[in-house]
């Protein structure tokens, strides 16, 4: 017998109710499908053993089948993590195969979810799986392609912003010199003009579809886009508060230590009022030798000075360190010094400390000043144990106040 429970409310957003709904859909074909429509997204778990996400254009987001974790990215990419037991976990892209094998994967479930739920489904739902199924071969390649021509490749994010709505205001790095970096090395620094912004914000609109009313909050890209001088600034921030909804005027953004000593307390006060909630930024050692190795702008008494600033002007930090960075010979300056430096910061609630594992190639810059140096790299234990070590220092240097967690660059996507 087909059984429908269903428990539905409406909520408001942006102007249009929307509704919210869990219910589960029985039958002797489908077994127990399992809804869960958000205003923004549906969530599909077929008899518990594979879960299906997508937004309000029935773009895939992720899934879960089969043991193995996908993010869906909206540039086309598909990211597998795959939990093995005493190991690290699995992470990689998938290649075009099979991602065109998953997709149709994921298709084909939804095809037996019509066929099978036919009497049972409300129309609500009915409406949801037919945009789901409208995402066939040709859909996703043509949201690639758009992709393409709406962004250069979103080479980073903090992991808080994965599901950010990411504007490019500048593209690339203003610096681009860092020993162990090489996000940005593919482009040239560049600032948008506030045309070109409005019509890169059209663009992304045109993208995302209704797809938007998921992103919460807005990254501003790419690698340190408050470098800005102020007036230019204030102009970009006024043509994203022209082009988007308010409820997203949460603004992040990376900066280089350089680049943040610039601006004036007052100045940051302004960006806070603009919608600026927290500024991300590259510590990535304490220790003055291990500063030096990386080539980073600006200096580690600088990054704590101008924390101070932005936190007094009411905006909070994410401050990045590395794991791993400095090798054997200096690890011990860099942890002790990482942490004196976080400590003197004054971190609390809102601010985060993210450890990111170093990881550069065998014959890249960074490696080869680390040999001339006469510094070993971390075996993959002693690695661990600096990681934990970083970990528990942090939640230490902060009192327990800032949230302290792994930035893992290979789990990259967007
Ligand atoms: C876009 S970058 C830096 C943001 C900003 N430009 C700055 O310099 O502070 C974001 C973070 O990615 C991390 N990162 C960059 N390259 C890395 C690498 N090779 N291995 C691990 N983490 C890396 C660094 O911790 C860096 O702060
Ligand atoms: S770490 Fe920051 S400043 Fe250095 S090259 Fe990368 S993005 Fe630029």
């Amino acid at each position: 017998m087909d059984n429908l429970e269903s428990a539905t409310h409406a909520t408001e957003a942006t102007g249009q109710i929307l509704s919210t709904a869990a219910s589960v859909v029985t039958t002797p074909e489908l077994g127990s499908i399992y809804f869960n429509v958000q205003p923004w997204a549906l969530t599909i778990s077929d008899n518990l053993r594979a879960t299906f996400a997508f937004d309000r254009e029935g773009r895939p987001m992720s899934c879960f089948l089969d043991g193995g974790n996908y993010r869906f990215g909206l540039s086309g990419d598909i990211l597998l993590k795959v939990a093995v037991p005493a190991s690290p976990k699995l992470r990689r892209i998938l290649s075009d195969d099979e991602g065109t094998r998953l997709r149709a994967t994921v298709h084909a479930h939804m095809v037996r979810i019509v066929a099978g739920g036919a009497h049972a489904l409300t129309d609500e739902l009915r409406g949801w799986l037919a945009q789901i199924l409208s995402w066939d071969e040709d859909r996703a390649l043509i949201n690639r392609r758009m992709f393409q021509s709406t962004y250069l490749p979103i080479s980073i994010v903090p992991p808080d912003q994965y599901r950010a709505l990411v504007l490019q205001v500048t593209e690339g790095c203003s610096w681009n010199r860092c020993t162990f970096c090489s996000f940005y090395r593919d482009r040239r620094f560049r600032v948008k003009s506030p045309a070109a912004l409005q019509d890169h914000i059209h663009q992304v609109k045109a993208l995302l579809g209704r797809g938007l009313g998921l992103r919460r909050s807005i990254f501003l890209g790419d690698a340190n886009a408050l470098i800005v001088p102020q007036p230019r600034l204030r102009e970009l921030l006024q043509v994203i508060r022209a082009e988007l909804p308010a409820e997203s005027q949460r603004l992040y953004a990376f900066l280089d230590i350089f680049g943040a000593d610039q601006k004036t307390t007052d100045e940051y006060a302004e960006l806070h009022a603009c919608g600026v909630r927290r500024v991300y930024i590259g510590l990535e050692s304490g220790d003055e030798a291990v500063f030096t190795l990386l080539n980073k702008p600006g200096s580690p008494q600088q990054c704590v000075a101008t924390v101070e600033r932005m936190k007094a002007a009411g905006i909070h930090v994410g401050v990045i360190l590395l794991a791993g960075v400095g090798g054997e010979s200096l690890a011990q300056p860099h942890v002790a010094q990482s942490l004196a430096a976080l400590a003197a910061m004054g971190l609390d609630a809102g601010d985060l400390v993210y450890i990111s594992p170093l990881i550069v190639p065998d014959d890249g810059e960074y490696a080869q000043r680390a040999r001339e140096l006469g510094t070993a790299p971390l075996t993959p234990a002693a690695l661990a144990a600096q990681l934990e070590e970083l970990k528990a220092g942090a939640r230490a240097a902060t009192h327990g106040r800032a949230r302290v967690a792994l930035y893992h660059i290979e789990e990259w996507l967007y």
